[in-house]
Order: C-alpha cells, then structure tokens, then sequence
C-alpha cells in the first residue's frame, strides 16, 4: 500500500503546498477523491480552480460552506462504501467577516467592522490573509463540518506558506505598541500617544490622506475587547497544524524552478518542525528507454554519415533517433534536478504522475491522476 494512499485513509487534515502552477489543486481534489473511495466523509478546500475542474467539481460560484458531490459523479465499482465527496472553493472576504461576526461582543461591533472602509479593501487583499483564511477555514471545517477527511489546497504564491505564520503574526500586531495605541479611546490616545507616533500619522496622512488614515484608526479601535478571541484562534490554528493527524503533501514539478522553490518550501516546513511526509513530481516526463542521449545521438549521426541504400529513410530515422535523445535528455535532467530534494525531505514517500497530453479538469482525468498517486 503506498504511503499515499495510509495518508488519506489515516489522516485527518492533508495540507497540499508548492509554488504556482505545479498541481497543488489538482492534487487536492485527486487525494480527496481517493479519500473518499476509500469510504471516507472528505472534502477539498480548493483556492483557484480553473474554471472547468471548478465545473465537474460543482464550484460555479464562490461558496464559503461545502457542497457534497453526487456520488454517481465519481464512485467506482471498487469504491468502499458509506464515502462522500465534498467541495469548496476559499472566499477570503466572507471567511474574515464569519471570523469577524463570530468574534465580535455585540452585531453592532460586527457591523461597525464590516462597514469600515479600510475593512471592506483590505480584508480580501491585505498579505498573507488569504493564506490565514484558508487555515481558519480548515479550523472551522475540522471543528464543525463532521468530515472525516479534509484535503486542503494552498495559495498559488511564494508566500503560500505563510500560513504557518499567520497566526503568530496577528498574534504580534496584537501586541504591537503602535497598534495598542490606536486602539486606546481618543482622549487617552492623545495624551499617550508620543511625538514620534504623532509625527507618524500626520505624515502618512499628507500621503495617503487624512480619511484613510482615521479610517485605519477606526478599523483598529473597533476591533477593542475582540483580541482575545483572536488571540485563542490563532493558538488554535496553530495546534491544528502541529497536530499528529495533520500531514503535508509537497507538490512540485520536475523543472530546475520548481524543484528549487519545493526545496524553499521544504525548509521553510522543517524550520516550523514540520514533516514533508510526502513529495509528489507531476508532470514527469517518462524515461523513454535507458540509452544515453549521446548514444542516440550517435545512431543518428552513423545513419546520416552512411545512409546504405534508402537515403530518405535512413534520414527519417536519424531525426527520430534526434528526437529521442531530446527526450532521454529533458528525462535524464529531470531526474537530477530532483536528486538533492528527495535528500531534503528524509523518509518521506516520493511518488511520480506522469505529463497527460491534457488538462485534468474532469473526474476522469482525475482518476488517470489518481491512478498514478495510487497504483495498487
Ligand atoms: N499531470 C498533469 N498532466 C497534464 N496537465 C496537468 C497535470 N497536472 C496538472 N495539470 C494541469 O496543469 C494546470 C495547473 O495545475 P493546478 O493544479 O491548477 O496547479 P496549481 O494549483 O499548483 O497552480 C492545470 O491546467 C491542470 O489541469
Ligand atoms: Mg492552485
């Protein structure tokens, strides 16, 4: 059985990450898909479907709480009875006004937030909030959503990992001075806030504006008496990410780009304790046999240099023989570039998917994925 395949039967929480465009959502859906063939109650917490696999996965819109799949859709003849298949596509905003709502003492404290201006503009954008919001919502999913399986997809950014700091840095803006002192009602402010603070503001009203500004210091002082809230939260998030039956899945692609970004992430992991505890290379070239490109080149070179009786074909094959070793090399380079990453991440389990010749979009392609990730 493969390490895979232990990880979505097993496991409670599968957090998928790797740089842009590698197949971190598409392997999301597959492992949750597996999940749920395996008979289990798994959903996907997808970030940027393309339009289509969106389409088969029943995600035509944003939608901030799950829609279960039509089993029909995606069960087998082998699949293990009594599992579901749900889907959900991350919507930052309404995930931070949820957070916001449920946080808040009072609706109209709630209220006040969700009208502020700064609020309204920042609370999809501002860094690293979509990368904290797809936790808090893997929180709230794991704490109320009864699925047995939560596969979670990542950012498509350099910054995707993020997430593992997220909680502790809105931890620290909590106790940053700067921010307890706008929080203080205005007259106590005025007295404490130094000349340097001051100083501050006023110039980054010249810049920005003086109703930005106030905007900002209203923002921050509606949030008065939610700290708490936020603060257990983020502890939260925190524990669910260190916790046992939680497992990341690093996701590259055999490019030299790829695979040194895999690595970034790998260390970055390592450095939060935790494991890579499986890499998954997709988009893999086959190895096209073992000859060596040099030798092939040298078939090539041999048929052009005594073509014998049938100089057309002889050159039709010496192209061939050309294009082979074209292929062996980018094979052979892509086996390399991977060498010192298998190293990095220790005894996790590596697992290829070969290049389809198309997109996977549906439950088929899916399953040609699937196959690949779980051969037995
Ligand atoms: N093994 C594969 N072979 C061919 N195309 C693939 C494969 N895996 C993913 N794709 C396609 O590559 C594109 C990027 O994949 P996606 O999962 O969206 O990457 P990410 O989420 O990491 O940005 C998509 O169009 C997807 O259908
Ligand atoms: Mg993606």
């Amino acid at each position: 059985m493969s390490d895979l395949t232990h990880l979505v039967r097993d496991r409670g929480v599968v957090i998928c990450c790797g740089s842009g465009g590698v197949g971190k959502t598409t392997t999301a859906a597959v492992l949750a898909l597996q999940g749920a063939r395996l008979g289990r109650n798994a959903c996907v917490v997808t970030i940027d479907p393309a339009k289509r696999l969106a389409n088969a996965l029943g995600l035509d819109r944003l939608s901030d709480t799950p829609s279960e799949i039509d089993p029909s859709r995606w069960r087998t003849a082998h699949s293990a009875p009594g599992g579901r298949l749900s889907a959900l596509m991350l919507d930052t905003k309404s995930t931070f006004d949820n957070l916001v709502v449920r946080n808040a003492e009072s609706p109209e404290q709630a209220r006040r937030i969700l009208e502020n201006t700064f609020y309204r503009n920042v609370s999809g954008a501002l860094g690293g909030t979509q990368e904290y919001m797809a936790m808090e919502k893997l929180h709230e999913l794991h704490d109320a959503g009864g699925f047995d399986l939560i596969v979670v997809d990542t950012p498509p950014t350099r910054h995707a990992l993020d997430f593992l700091d997220a909680p502790r840095r809105l931890t620290r803006l909590l106790d940053n001075r700067i921010f307890r002192l706008l929080m203080m009602p205005t007259r106590a402010y005025l007295r404490v806030a130094s000349l340097a603070v001051q100083t501050f503001l006023r110039t980054v009203s010249r810049v920005v504006g003086s109703e930005v500004v106030e905007d900002v210091i209203a923002f921050f002082r509606a949030f008065e008496g939610m700290e708490e809230g936020f603060r257990a939260r983020a502890t939260a998030v925190e524990e669910l990410l260190a916790d046992p039956d939680t497992a990341f899945v690093l996701v590259t692609s055999p490019r030299r780009d790829a695979v040194e970004e895999a690595t970034y992430f790998a260390n970055r992991l390592t450095d939060h304790h935790q494991r890579v505890e499986a890499l998954i290379v997709n988009r893999v070239h086959p190895p096209f046999g073992d000859e060596s490109p040099d030798g092939l080149r040298a078939r090539a070179r041999e048929l052009t240099v005594h073509p014998g009786a049938d100089p057309g074909a002889a050159h039709r094959l010496a192209v061939l023989y050309e294009n082979l070793a074209d292929f062996r090399e980018i094979a052979v380079r892509e086996r390399r570039h991977l060498e010192g990453l298998r190293d990095r991440i220790g005894p996790g389990s590596v697992t290829f998917v070969p290049y389809l010749a198309h997109d996977v979009y549906d439950f088929d392609a899916l399953s040609e994925v699937g196959r690949a990730l779980f051969p037995n």
